[in-house]
């Protein structure tokens, strides 16, 4: 396992043993255990950021943890805007960072 997850019988909070899941992440596979959010399987696998900002193209990852800074988003099998740090990850999610450019405003 990734060194920012604690191996099992260390973690209190985790007495049954874990189930191993993958996800797919650009392409990349991560591995992960049930029950981990995909931030929590991201950030155990050793990445810190997995979104680019629209203005200034800045690498965002988790921020608030709780779902209310939208910094987290991915796609995640095909579906935009999924906020990684409240999404739980399945075996077999397909998962993509997300980039959009800022739109071009008419006048
Ligand atoms: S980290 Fe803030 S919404 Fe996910």
């Amino acid at each position: 396992m990734a060194a920012r997850l604690l191996p099992f019988g260390d973690d209190r909070a985790r007495p049954h043993q874990p189930s191993p899941i993958e996800i797919t992440v650009d392409g990349v596979v991560a591995a992960g255990v049930a029950g981990q959010s995909i931030a929590g399987v991201l950030l155990a696998s050793g990445r810190l950021d997995w979104r680019r900002t629209s203005s200034a193209g800045a690498p965002r990852g988790l921020f608030c943890g709780i779902g209310v800074c939208f910094d987290c988003i991915v796609t995640v099998n095909g579906d935009r805007d999924v906020r990684a740090c409240m999404r739980r990850a399945a075996d077999g999610d397909e998962v993509l960072s997300q980039h959009d450019t800022l739109p071009e405003v008419t006048a």
